[in-house]
């Protein structure tokens, strides 16, 4: 079932709190893994965040408390200990606590901070950056998004200065949870109800929004090629994998299913990507053949030999006084032979070239049919093969963007945000008109 919680219509931004509750009553959300930091402060709401511990444990997160001194006044720090199954914490000048977890640790645990219920006071004093105890400390303290769940008599959430606070608050990135309509332990009606546990689960998992690329399987190539002349010798380059590897590594944050095929290279494995060694052209050829089912983006960062030796030497080549030629065949262009499959992945193509970057990697966009290309310099002293920062000029279709000189780690991040939403356009059915 899905609804939507009602909200205020005089404030336009509040994030709407989708419920996705099954029949059973239980949270389709999955928060497995994510640290919430609770804030309870002083409201009758405060009873309910108990339950909300709970629901919060139901879909996988792990839960530490904090409470204000008001919040206390309602619920005894016990019942949030037992329910989290964590030292509940209160007090920001306690030696003891401070020594067990800081919090500033505490601050940096959090993957996200969640304030529920957010009293009038406690707004008040966020939208204000004070930091007059645990929980506000915290707030500055955290670079986790920050949620509030108001929970306050309805004058009191209808007051200009209150939605004044709340307005500064989600100026600032805080997501506002509600309030809801209804009866009020007052015995008053109207908003400023805190919103049921189960929809601030959902609402809460609107903090953590699924990875770009989650869902989608990438296949790279890196590295460079090596073509044997005999046992002991070969034809290679300079490339040292550096590139793809940031790519690969980008990929599988971004939620990916990676699988990276490399030539010999020194570098260490980035954690989620399943790797496949090949030395030559021909084994990374194949590799990428057998794996390119279910491949929704395919990026060639190798340096791919574009020659091997026709016939390799079983035994090592003696010296003779006399020169030699080695006779030389083409290999097999991998990334134009992915790119014209009969239904291919989005392909993205490397060009390192040392003169005319932008007509030559055009050129190659072209020819080999890559949906996109990534060009940069080489054989000049800044960025290139070896270096561990790159510039790239990327273009496809219709479209060209210069990513400026940085460490290839955080141009593969940028590399890849582009990729995707390339990536995501390509699957829009007008893609071919626009294109
Ligand atoms: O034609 P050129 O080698 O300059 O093209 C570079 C791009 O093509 C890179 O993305 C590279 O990984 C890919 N390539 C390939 N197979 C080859 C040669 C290049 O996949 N045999």
């Amino acid at each position: 079932m899905h609804s939507y919680a009602r909200v205020p219509d005089c404030v336009h931004f509040w994030r709407f709190v989708v419920k996705a509750h099954s029949s059973d009553g239980d949270s389709m959300t999955d928060l497995r893994g994510k640290r919430i930091l609770l804030g309870v402060s002083g409201g009758i709401a405060a009873y309910k965040s108990a339950d909300l511990v709970r629901r919060l444990g139901d879909v996988g997160a792990e839960v530490r408390v904090v409470m204000t001194a008001g919040a206390q006044e309602f619920v005894r720090p016990l019942t949030f200990q037992a329910v989290s199954g964590n030292p509940v914490h209160t007090s920001l000048l306690d030696p003891e606590a401070e020594a067990a977890m800081g919090h500033i640790e505490l601050a940096r645990w959090a993957d996200g901070v969640l304030i529920a219920p957010a009293s009038a006071n406690v707004i008040a004093r966020l939208a204000n950056g004070l930091a007059d105890d645990l929980l506000t400390t915290l707030c500055l303290a955290t670079e986790a998004p920050v949620a509030i769940a108001p929970a306050m008599n309805r004058v009191m959430w209808s007051h200009p200065a209150t939605l004044a606070n709340v307005t500064r608050l989600a100026e600032r990135n805080v997501t506002v949870l509600g309030p809801g309509d209804g009866d009020q332990a007052c015995g008053e009606i109207g908003s400023g109800r805190m919103l049921e546990p189960l929809d601030l689960v959902d609402g809460l998992a609107g903090l953590f929004p699924a990875p770009a690329l989650t869902g989608l399987h990438v296949l790279l190539t890196a590295g460079p090629t090596r073509e044997a002349i005999d046992p002991v010798r070969y034809i290679s380059n300079r490339s040292s994998g550096r590139m793809g590897f940031a790519v690969a590594a980008a990929a599988a944050r971004s939620g990916a299913r990676v699988t990276l095929v490399t030539g010999p290279v020194e570098l260490v494995t980035p954690p989620g990507v399943e790797r496949v060694d090949v030395e030559s052209a021909a084994q990374m050829h194949q590799a990428v053949m057998e794996r390119l089912v279910d491949c929704s983006i395919f990026i060639a960062c190798a340096a791919v030999a574009d020659y091997r030796v026709a016939t390799p030497a079983d035994a090592k080549i003696k010296k003779r006084n006399a020169g030699m030629a080695l006779e030389l065949v083409r290999n097999p262009d991998i990334l134009a032979d992915v790119a014209s499959v009969e239904q291919p992945p989005f392909t993205v193509g490397f060009a390192a070239e040392t003169h005319d970057l932008q007509a030559n990697a055009e050129d190659k966009r072209r020819r080999k049919g890559v949906d996109m290309i990534a060009a940069n310099w080489v054989g000049r002293p800044i960025g290139g093969f070896e270096a561990a920062d790159n510039a790239l000029e990327v273009s496809w279709e219709g479209g060209r963007v210069a990513l400026e000189s940085k460490p290839k780690t955080r141009l593969a991040v940028e590399l890849l945000e582009l990729i995707g939403a390339r990536y995501r356009a390509s699957r829009t059915p007008d893609y071919g008109a626009k294109a």
